[in-house]
């Protein structure tokens, strides 16, 4: 049987594959079970910002292996402590609660929401059409896109959805019983739109004048994605609460919900926690993460990302059928008249990874580790495969 064979027949088929098997990577490269090579555009949904295998990141998984996998969250281990450190350090004054996925990161954020606003009567959370924040029950309700609640209902009550960049739909749902607004600086699963700075700036304001939390779902723009360590500090709007997880971890599986020290009296012992969460590898390898990326690192990813997107508007110049190219740092999005699937897989023909969210959208997510030349290179493919569309 092939391993296409086997996957359809014991696993549930929730995921649209690519006919791909990886079995390998190395930097910005993976190879497939023929040994092609492809230049990875898409870094597993921006987990291996740092791309595949990155040395460090190994090591200090090697090295954290050998020494001890897992004690239970009842001791204390440095790697989690170290790793909190570094992010309050890196973010803002509070504190750190580690789990294993985003999903895992946005309920603790929803439930921190909740504990705060309790005592006010207050457990509303505005979020957004088109955002993603999960699939877990709370984070699906969350999550501003209908087609997913399809057959999960009745949804977990208390979510309202605001339109995104429209700041009176927002005013509009605010009421006694608001405690917070969620939303991702760019949404990343509903197309890559991009917040405006007025809009988030505007969401401060409104928190503020309602004693409302403001929470960033920032898995998907947070380290290093965006030319900054965290999203919001290229915007330049302090959330008090962010969600991180994919490249924390490099591929290792953690979360991490940080909340300004505003918020932290809301936890006490007993109302959260998890047998992985903030384990002893997740957190090494993060530990490693975060000394990559140091300031000339992410000076780089947004040199490179303005030039990526130059490069793509050239494109769209090009070829009428592109809508609009739009995108921050590494985290880029190319929308088209037409469905987009066809063009991905003829880039994976061509050694290239890309991806199609919402349709019509190319999500190029590269690693933060590329060059002009990959750039340049990615550019020929993608504009050799549109030029069958003209
Ligand atoms: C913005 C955002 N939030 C939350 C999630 C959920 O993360 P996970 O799949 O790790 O639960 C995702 C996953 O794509 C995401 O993009």
């Amino acid at each position: 049987m092939s391993i296409y064979d086997v996957e359809k027949k014991y696993i549930f088929q929730t995921y649209k594959r690519r006919k791909l098997a990886l079995i390998k990577g190395k930097g910005k490269f993976v190879w497939d079970n023929k040994n092609r090579k492809y230049l990875d555009f898409f870094s597993g949904i921006t987990v291996c910002n740092l791309g595949h295998c990155h040395p460090k990141v190994v090591e200090a998984i090697k090295k954290q292996a050998s020494k001890l996998i897992h004690v239970s969250n009842h001791y204390y281990t440095q790697p989690q402590t170290e790793l909190a450190k570094n992010l309050i350090h890196k973010s803002f004054s509070g504190k750190v609660f580690f789990s294993n996925s985003g999903a895992e990161a946005n309920e603790c954020a929803i439930k921190i929401a909740r504990k705060w606003g309790k005592p006010k009567g207050r457990y509303e959370i505005i979020v957004f059409d088109n955002s993603f924040h999960g699939r877990t029950l709370a984070t699906l309700a969350a999550t501003g896109q209908k087609k997913l609640h399809k057959g999960f209902e009745p949804l977990v009550p208390g979510f309202k959805y605001a339109r995104f960049n429209d700041i009176k739909s927002v005013k509009k749902l605010i009421n006694k019983k608001t405690a917070a607004i969620m939303i991702e600086p760019i949404q990343g699963e509903g197309g890559v739109n991009l917040a405006a700075k007025k809009f988030l700036r505007d969401l401060r304001k409104i928190c503020n004048k309602h004693n409302l939390l403001l929470i960033f779902d920032e898995i998907q723009t947070g380290i290093g994605r965006t030319g900054r360590l965290f999203g919001y500090q290229t915007y330049g709007v302090k959330p008090d609460v962010i969600t991180l997880a994919k490249s924390l971890g490099s591929g290792l599986p953690i979360g991490a919900t940080i909340a300004d020290r505003k918020y932290i009296s809301a936890f006490v012992y007993g109302d959260h926690g998890s047998t992985f969460g903030g384990s002893l590898v997740p957190c090494a390898a993060s530990n490693a993460i975060l000394k990559v990326l140091t300031p000339g690192f992410l000076a780089k990813v947004r040199q490179n990302g303005g030039y990526f997107l130059s490069k793509l508007k050239e494109l769209k110049s090009k070829y009428p059928f592109i809508r609009e190219v739009r995108g921050m740092g590494l985290m880029v999005g190319v929308e088209l008249d037409f469905k987009g699937a066809d063009i991905v897989q003829s880039c994976q023909g061509k050694g290239l990874i890309i991806n199609c969210t919402q349709e019509k959208v190319l999500r190029f997510l590269p690693p933060l580790i590329i060059n002009r030349k990959d750039i340049d290179k990615a550019i020929r493919i993608f504009d050799s495969v549109l030029r069958k569309y003209k």
